[in-house]
């Protein structure tokens, strides 16, 4: 049993949508989240980039004393975690495109994957690609310009919605009926998202099997808090608050760091 907290980090925001799924699922863990807006777009680094940043903030969580390492970015996770388990001890959970369940259920064979520039050439991703794409078509499109604006507050900005509709009119030409959301930020996007597709289109994230994967890690290590008391919520962001606070509420423990 272990009340340290469990450390998230993202590019910036939109770990927040995972963040709200670890606290769904895990109701008694304390949790530390760095949004290292900063420093976002994650997605048109190179790898290289990513991992120094993705190192930084693990450093930054252990130094905080957390138990485990929750990657809420698909970006960090497809260049950065092989060389994180590597380089720490503490356990680390990534977030990586849901291809499998979509290839799994797609009745017109085609799936769309919408996922950062960094996401989409990583190693990580062409391996489980592969693995699960035979005799499907995956239509996969670059976000670019997507975090930016969520980064900015602009979820519901008409330059929003042309960005959407130019990156998923080649998905829906394709004939998908599963969309995957590969990117922590892109959850936010559901609603503008379901307006556009046609109806039979599913939308697919990760969320939900990360707080359940982190579930089961903490039980494998012996590490969950069984502590019934009201749990310790931290955010940290390295830019501006606002837009943080406008996504998980202004009651929350914010923080602005500079790291
Ligand atoms: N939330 C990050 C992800 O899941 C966004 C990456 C970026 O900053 O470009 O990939």
């Amino acid at each position: 049993m272990s009340s340290k907290p469990i450390g998230i980090f993202d590019s910036g925001v939109g770990g927040t949508s995972i963040w709200k799924e670890l606290k769904a699922l895990l109701p008694f863990e304390n949790t530390i989240y760095l949004a290292d807006s900063k420093n976002a777009p994650y997605g048109n680094k190179s790898k290289e980039a990513i991992l120094g940043l993705s190192i930084k903030n693990t450093e930054l969580l252990i130094e905080k004393g957390c138990k485990i390492i929750v990657v809420a970015c698909n970006t960090a996770t497809t260049n950065a975690i092989k060389e994180l388990r590597e380089k720490y001890d503490v356990p680390f959970i990534g977030i990586e495109p849901a291809i499998k369940p979509a290839a799994l259920k797609t009745q017109t064979k085609a799936i769309g994957i919408l996922a950062t520039k960094g996401t989409l050439t990583s190693e990580l991703f062409h391996k489980t690609t592969d693995l699960y794409s035979n005799g499907i078509r995956v239509v996969e499109q670059e976000g670019e310009g997507i975090v930016p604006l969520i980064e900015l507050g602009k979820i519901h900005s008409e330059e929003m919605h042309a960005l959407l509709q130019l990156y998923i009119k080649p998905m829906i030409d394709a004939n998908i009926d599963y969309l995957v959301l590969g990117c922590t930020h892109y959850p936010y996007l559901i609603p503008q998202l379901l307006n556009i597709l046609p109806s039979n289109v599913n939308i697919i994230d990760s969320g939900e099997a990360v707080a359940k994967q982190t579930k089961t890690v903490l039980g494998q290590h012996n590490l969950l808090n069984s502590n019934a008391q009201k749990p310790k919520h931290l955010f940290y962001s390295n830019s501006e608050t606002e837009i943080l606070a406008s996504l998980i509420g202004k009651d929350k423990d914010i923080h602005y760091l500079d790291f």
